[in-house]
């Protein structure tokens, strides 16, 4: 199969469409700074989410409630700096959508007119709807997020597998149906049974992305640092890890603080 995005110039919420149509899969990557950013879309990853996981692994807090939208907008407009080809796609975070569908859409007006992505991302289904229809009608594209949703954290206060009985199964296609329904152009399922989300990505029509849902999705995404090994202390079980970045990078720092303390750095070709 020839990839359709390869001659892409830029991906849009349509070559998503088009992508799941000829089943070719979609790679999702976060990214929160520029650098980060530049490297994922010369490299050809089709989506880049400015994720709430910065609050995580850019800030180190403990869950992704703290992060302010003005620090989603510094994170999104730094990534948006450095695309060209990927679509760029920010989380709203907590708190900005919740309350009531006014403060949803100026939430969402800031994320695009300050940051200059290209969508927003928000968690929910049925209780959120009345948000995502405003956020829509100003012709903002927004991906949904269902299972786990690591906002609701603490109604939750766990972050084990979701869905996991036919009430909770039942809840989530029903969602998705709204999600779909109203307009949304694509839903990631994070950590529910493999066998719900590939039934969910068969019925529903909108480009499904799993993150510890299994391979019978429509496309995959991780947390850029999770996968690189920067981070060391998150390991669920549908995380591949392709670096160990964290041990590497240490690795450099200290012959860095041998070769300062020895002398050996800078040597007579690295001065004036
Ligand atoms: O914030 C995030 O990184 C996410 C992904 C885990 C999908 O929402």
């Amino acid at each position: 199969m020839t990839p359709l995005t390869r001659n892409i110039q830029k991906v849009t919420t349509h070559v998503l469409q088009e992508m799941k149509l000829q089943g070719e899969k979609i790679a999702m990557l976060t990214a929160y700074d520029y650098s980060f950013a530049k490297i994922l879309d010369g490299a050809g990853i089709d989506v880049i989410l400015v994720g709430d996981s910065a609050s995580n692994v850019m800030a180190g807090h403990t869950s992704t409630l703290p992060i302010t939208l003005n620090e989603m907008i510094y994170h999104a407009s730094s990534v948006a700096r450095a695309v060209k080809r990927a679509l760029v796609i920010v989380d709203m975070p907590f708190g900005t959508y919740q309350g009531n569908s006014k403060e949803a859409l100026s939430s969402a007006i800031r994320i695009m007119k300050e940051s200059g992505a290209d969508a927003v991302k928000l968690e929910g289904g049925k209780e959120v709807q009345e948000s995502i229809d405003r956020i829509l009608s100003a012709g903002i594209p927004i991906m949904g997020h269902l299972g786990l949703t690591p906002q609701s954290i603490h109604k939750f206060g766990t972050y084990v597998v979701r869905a996991t009985t036919d009430a909770e199964a039942t809840r989530l296609i029903a969602d998705a149906h709204i999600l779909s329904d109203a307009g949304c152009f694509g839903i990631v399922l994070e950590k529910i049974p493999a066998k719900l989300a590939a039934q969910v990505t068969k019925e529903i029509k909108i480009p499904i992305i799993g993150i510890g849902a299994g391979r019978e999705v429509d496309g995959q995404v991780l947390v850029l640092h999770d996968m690189l090994g920067i981070t060391q202390e998150f390991s669920p079980r549908f995380l591949r890890r392709y670096h160990n970045l964290y041990e590497e990078i240490k690795g450099s720092v200290s012959t860095y603080i041998n070769d300062v303390k020895s002398l050996d750095f800078p040597n007579e070709r690295e001065q004036y």
